[in-house]
């Protein structure tokens, strides 16, 4: 009866969450202010060989915002027929499977259905090839094309040896490391272009194929990683991020979900040794997020408004490099002066045109540290806009953003009717 009721009670939730999803986001195959984000495997055969063929397999990642970050992708397939791996350079399978009919030479990989991950950086060169080896991590398009595509060549073997007989990997499988995209089919496409160092030869493979995946936060299901506050100079108070966005502090069932920044808790963490870990550690705090992203209304001046944005790290496992912030709100179309930041406007013709995304530049700020023992680590931001007198006002929380994504991941918003607002005795 009671485990009924709660069955009950938790498909309910299930719908109820999936409505609310739905209504917020309108489709939950794409993300509305990335709607052409994709990330594209393309698999190019470089040559026959006698029992197969050598071929080489790009990832690029065609998202504005969203990159894979560390411990980075994972790339798995199901072989149409027998096929196996004889080698691999610049990644490797994670098992070998079963190899025991073979003498002498022995496969790389003898599964049905590979999983293949990216070698570190730090790989002798004789195990590399071009794009390989940054640990699987990949940048996104929109921010740091030059690393935007991750490479590996592998050779496989008892496959077909000609155009006609050779047959496309199926079930292609990316993991971030976590769930959240999918792939579609397998698709013949036109032949890769490669260029000669001096651009004067163009070459091709001997067949391309291609699998295009997107991304769904539908099926991440992650609790949110980021929150927001908020302040202005014109109230005095702060409001803080909501409590339990990320999780809440459980002292009792759960120790150790949070550190204590006070001694001797955390000296005890960085004296102890360094557990290769991706689990965020994060400072215990009411909202348990490990990056907080604070909204300062600065200044007003006549022609201006002026907004500092702080974000937060409160990880102390994680640097956050090409850290990037996607805001949206109604001035964003047309920021007027940045400092020290790189600004780019989203699907400005779309119906979401208010839309922008901010990140670090190289070498001064696009590197948000991690929290250690003498502090959090932190980067802040100006922003400048031009008053647009027809629609600027002080009032209904207007000079507050309506979305913040930290690295592609929603972050968790106080409820508009906490927003400061203006003294009712303001004239402004
Ligand atoms: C994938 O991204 C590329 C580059 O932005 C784009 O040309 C292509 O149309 C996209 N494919 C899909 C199916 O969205
Ligand atoms: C296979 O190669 C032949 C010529 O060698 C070409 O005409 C044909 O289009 C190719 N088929 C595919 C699927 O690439
Ligand atoms: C690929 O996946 C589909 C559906 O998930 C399944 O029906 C099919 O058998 C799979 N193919 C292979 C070769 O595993
Ligand atoms: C820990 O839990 C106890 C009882 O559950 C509570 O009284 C105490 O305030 C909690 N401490 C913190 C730091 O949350
Ligand atoms: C973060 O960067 C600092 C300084 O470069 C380094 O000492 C630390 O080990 C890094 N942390 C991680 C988790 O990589
Ligand atoms: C952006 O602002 C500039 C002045 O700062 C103005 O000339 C331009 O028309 C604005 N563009 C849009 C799309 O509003
Ligand atoms: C932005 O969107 C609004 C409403 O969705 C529309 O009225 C406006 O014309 C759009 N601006 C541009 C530059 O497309
Ligand atoms: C500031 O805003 C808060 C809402 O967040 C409100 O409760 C408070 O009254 C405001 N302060 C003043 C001086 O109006």
């Amino acid at each position: 009866m009671g485990f009924r009721s709660l069955t009950k009670f938790t498909a309910f939730t299930v719908v109820l969450v999936f409505m609310l999803y739905c209504f917020t986001f309108r489709s939950t195959a794409y993300d509305p202010l990335d709607p052409n984000g994709n990330i594209t495997i393309k698999w190019d055969i470089m040559t026959w060989t006698p029992d197969g063929y050598v071929a080489v397999v790009t990832m690029y990642n065609f998202q504005q915002y969203r990159h894979i970050q560390a411990p980075g992708w994972s790339l798995g397939w199901t072989w149409a027929e027998k096929e196996l791996i004889w080698n691999m350079i610049g990644s490797q399978t994670t098992e070998q499977g079963d190899c025991s009919r073979f003498k002498g030479n022995i496969p790389h990989c003898c599964k049905k259905d590979p999983t293949v991950v990216d070698l570190l950086p730090g790989t002798p060169y004789n195990q590399q090839v071009a794009n390989c080896c940054k640990g699987g991590v990949l940048n996104s398009w929109g921010q740091d094309p030059a690393n935007a595509a991750s490479s590996f060549q592998l050779s496989v073997g008892a496959a077909g040896t000609t155009n006609k007989t050779v047959r496309v990997p199926r079930n292609f499988t990316l993991k971030a490391p976590g769930p959240g995209y999918t792939c579609g089919p397998t698709k013949v496409s036109k032949p890769s272009k490669f260029f000669s160092q001096d651009g004067r030869r163009v070459t091709q493979p001997m067949m391309t194929w291609n699998v295009i995946c997107t991304y769904s936060q539908f099926l991440d299901q992650k609790a949110p990683t980021c929150c927001v506050s908020l302040s202005s100079f014109y109230n005095d108070t702060i409001v803080p991020c909501p409590t339990c966005t990320c999780g809440c502090q459980n002292n009792s069932t759960q120790p150790g979900n949070c550190v204590d920044p006070n001694p001797p808790y955390l000296p005890s963490i960085f004296s102890s040794p360094a557990k290769n870990s991706y689990a965020p550690l994060v400072k215990c705090t009411s909202h348990m997020c490990p990056i907080r992203i604070h909204w300062h209304v600065k200044l007003n001046s006549k022609e201006y408004w002026q907004v500092q944005v702080t974000i937060t790290n409160f990880n102390y496992r994680m640097n956050y490099t090409q850290w990037n912030l996607v805001v949206q709100h109604p001035n964003f179309d047309n920021l007027t002066q940045f400092f020290g930041i790189n600004y780019k406007p989203l699907t400005p013709y779309a119906s979401i045109n208010d839309t922008a995304m901010l990140w670090g530049i190289k070498f001064y700020n696009d590197v948000l540290m991690q929290a250690g023992p003498l502090g959090l680590g932190n980067v802040q931001l100006e922003l400048l806009f031009r008053k647009d007198k027809s629609t600027f006002t002080f009032e209904k929380g207007w000079p507050f953003p309506r979305r913040i994504y930290f690295n592609g991941d929603n972050c968790g918003m106080p409820p508009p009717d906490a927003y400061p607002y203006l003294p009712k005795t303001s004239s402004r």
